[in-house]
């Protein structure tokens, strides 16, 4: 294993352990706390939650402060990716190599545990041990603006209800859909180490190229990666109808996109103590095949 993936595998297992240790149950409504976990501990990548560990120990914090913010990510992101599958949104049977939440658990439950896990992260937040008063604060409202009206949401709502044209209304989408919490991921570190304004300007600048980077990408293996390589259904958007960078920018058009963005990103982070991973992750995240 590379130094990188030996430190990428680093932040992973206590990802994984903090995870593993939420919504243990034991209460009448078990089935709640067993479909959250089911969606949680399915085996994503985990990209957001390594990028605030990175980013805070980059700026010199310690890991374990941050640790309830990035988690707290990690859950809003599965509640997203939970309702981005029902049957009113993309309708996909398959997410993180199993049967969606919805259709193990039924439609209701599988609402009910997406708007539970989104809850569970702001509390996660309010109550994170190593920080201030002001820290917690900070994370709240970052999370909050990433995932709320004009953040994840209001992208969400671009891409099912088809509101998109050209090129720069896909690009606002995207950056909505997917960069404004892999923005907060980066500027959850900075919180987390007390950086200064303008590191977690930086780290938001990082954040957003790789954000839209990662979306390109995405709409890229939906055409081009198998099933078992991506653990989701591909041809997914096409079937659907949806507006994506594949057709608007052509396969090599979005290969040309992703490049620029990646180096966009790492360029923000230049001369960062500690920027070495956060470029390495950018690159490797430019041409991930899952
Ligand atoms: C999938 O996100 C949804 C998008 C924003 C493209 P990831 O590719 O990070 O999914 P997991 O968390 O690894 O399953
Ligand atoms: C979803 O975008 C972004 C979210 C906010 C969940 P996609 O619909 O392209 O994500 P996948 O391809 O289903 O993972
Ligand atoms: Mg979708
Ligand atoms: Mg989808
Ligand atoms: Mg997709």
């Amino acid at each position: 294993m590379s130094d990188y993936q030996q430190q990428y595998q680093s932040y992973f297992d206590e990802i994984e352990r903090y995870l593993q240790g939420l919504f243990m149950g034991g209460q009448p409504y078990d089935r709640l706390q067993e479909a959250m976990r089911y969606s949680l501990l399915a085996g994503g990548k985990r990209v957001r939650p390594v990028l605030t560990l990175a980013f805070c120990e980059a700026l010199g914090g310690q890991r374990q402060s941050a640790l309830p913010l990035a988690c707290a990510l990690e859950l809003v992101h599965t509640y997203s990716l939970i309702h981005d599958d029902l049957p009113c949104m993309d309708d996909d049977e398959l997410r993180r190599g199993q049967p969606t939440c919805h259709t193990v658990y039924g439609e209701a439950t599988a609402v009910l545990a997406g708007d539970a896990l989104q809850a569970e992260a702001f509390r996660l937040m309010a109550q994170a041990p190593e920080l201030s008063g002001e820290q917690r604060a900070d994370a709240v409202l970052e999370l909050a603006r990433a995932c709320g009206g004009d953040g994840m949401v209001a992208g969400q709502l671009m891409d099912v209800e088809q509101i998109v044209t050209n090129e720069e209304e896909l690009r606002l989408m995207c950056g909505l859909k997917t960069g404004a919490m892999i923005q907060a991921a980066a500027v959850l570190g900075c919180v987390a180490a007390d950086a200064s304004g303008e590191t977690r300007e930086r780290a938001r600048a990082y954040g957003r190229h790789i954000g839209l980077a990662f979306q390109i990408r995405d709409d890229m293996l939906d055409v081009t990666a198998s099933e078992t390589e991506l653990g989701k259904p591909v041809g997914s958007d096409r079937s659907e109808g949806k507006h994506t960078f594949a057709d608007m920018l052509g396969l090599e058009g979005c290969a040309a996109a992703v490049a620029e963005e990646t180096r966009l990103a790492k360029e923000a982070v230049e001369g960062l103590d500690g920027s070495g991973f956060l470029c390495r992750l950018a690159d490797t995240l430019a041409d991930r095949r899952m």
